[in-house]
């Protein structure tokens, strides 16, 4: 007989975007004359089309694999040399990373799951709250947790709220821990650090021997030139930090994939006798052993992000984003609700009403309104009484949205 990973059995319920899906599914059966007014601002996915020098660049490295001469097989595990060098030269300069120090895949959901192959068993692991699920359950399915309370927290974890209070940005921990999940701009109350509060992380980081794993894949979102994208702009993050970078939210990649780890060769980690192992050692071994590379016609379009017309259609796209979180940000201002985020980030992070749950709230926007939401709650317990509004939708749905909230809330 077969024995199962037990540790999934401790899961909660369905993943958080699924378990929407299927109440959205739901609520259409009820209401088949309600299903075309449905507005998804649910799951943070891009609906712009890819930017055309990413497409032109898809469809050059399409013909090269139509050609014996130029055709390749198998990439190399870790990237196409081209786009390591060109992601370094634009998003790293100056910050004492090499191309050898990136990592190509095919997206930050699996790279943030996956970083856990390379860590022992018996950490002390932080993780934020709210937090982007797959943090939390990637430990759970690790057995790095034990049973989950009737909040949904798991036992053996140290979760770190974050409040209106902390502006979201979570303190300290009070007790030694080894790893630490943080993200900025941050998923979901779409809130950023500045530099001396990523110092202070770096700092303890640095004291306790913990490693910071570092999601910044809506770095691009940043209007604030006094906040930092890169955890490696703090002094002393290349002793400590591992970065998750991604194409999905800047390029639209969602449907096409490609993301990328940054680590450092001077970050360590320890065996049971002491010995320091450098990180990007081992995830160079996990990487060509359990993944073949993203594939070329892909990776030529991540590298034509970087190229002038590239960026200049890129910065086009945040600018579309970023103003459609300006309307909702006033709308659910206007509605009188208290509004975070959504000023350098794609999500907007409201209160509910006093006295509304956050899964109540995801109800009434869906059966009110037909406007799909997430629920704080799904995001952690220190979720309820939010929910996230995503600013990943063409104008005309978001003007509709903010005339529905107006109607609805207002
Ligand atoms: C989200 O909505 O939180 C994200 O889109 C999910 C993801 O990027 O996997």
């Amino acid at each position: 007989m077969a024995s199962i990973n037990a540790n999934f059995l401790k899961l909660k319920a369905g993943y958080l975007f699924p378990e929407i899906g299927r109440r959205v599914g739901a609520f259409t059966e009820a209401n088949p004359d309600l299903a075309g007014k449905i507005i998804r601002c649910g799951i943070g996915d891009v609906t712009e089309p890819l930017p055309e020098a990413v497409r032109k660049a898809m469809h050059e490295g399409i013909d090269e694999q139509g050609d014996r001469s130029t055709f390749k097989g198998y990439g190399p595990e870790q990237g196409y040399a081209f786009l390591r060098e060109a992601i370094v030269e634009n998003q790293f300069a100056d910050l004492g990373i090499t191309p050898d120090e990136v990592f190509i895949s095919d997206g930050s959901k699996c790279d943030t799951g996956n970083i856990l192959d390379i860590f022992g068993e018996g950490n002390r692991i932080a993780i934020t709250d709210p937090v982007y699920p797959v943090y939390v359950d990637t430990n759970v399915m690790a057995g790095n947790t034990g049973e989950a309370d009737d909040k949904g927290a798991y036992e053996g974890l140290v979760y770190l709220p974050c409040t209106a209070e902390n502006g979201f940005v979570a303190d300290l921990p009070t007790e030694k821990v080894d790893l630490i999940y943080l993200c900025f701009p941050n998923n979901p109350t779409g809130t950023v650090a500045t530099k001396e509060q990523l110092k202070a992380w770096v700092d303890y980081a640095k004291a306790n021997d913990a490693i910071i794993l570092f999601d910044a894949a809506y770095e691009a979102f940043i209007q604030d030139p006094e906040i930092p994208h890169s955890i490696f702009e703090i002094e002393g993050a290349h002793e400590c930090c591992i970065e998750f970078r991604s194409f999905s939210k800047n390029g639209g990649f969602t449907g096409v994939r490609c993301a990328y780890v940054v680590i450092p060769k001077t970050v360590t980690g320890s065996t049971p006798d002491g010995t320091r192992i450098p990180l990007h050692q081992l995830w160079s071994r996990r990487h060509s052993t359990k993944f073949n590379g993203a594939s070329y016609p892909v990776q030529k379009g991540a590298a034509a992000v970087f190229s002038a017309e590239g960026k200049a259609q890129v910065s086009t796209l945040i600018e579309h984003y970023m103003g459609n979180a300006a309307l909702l940000r006033e709308a659910c201002t206007k509605a009188g609700l208290t509004v975070f985020g959504g000023e350098n980030a794609p999500y907007v992070w409201v209160q509910c009403p006093v006295g509304v749950g956050s899964w109540e709230m995801f109800d009434k926007m869906l059966g009110e309104a037909q406007v799909v939401i997430t629920p704080g709650a799904g995001f952690g317990a220190a979720g309820e009484g939010y929910f996230r509004i995503s600013a990943f939708n063409s104008r005309e749905n978001v003007e509709e949205v903010c005339k529905r909230i107006a109607t609805v809330l207002g």
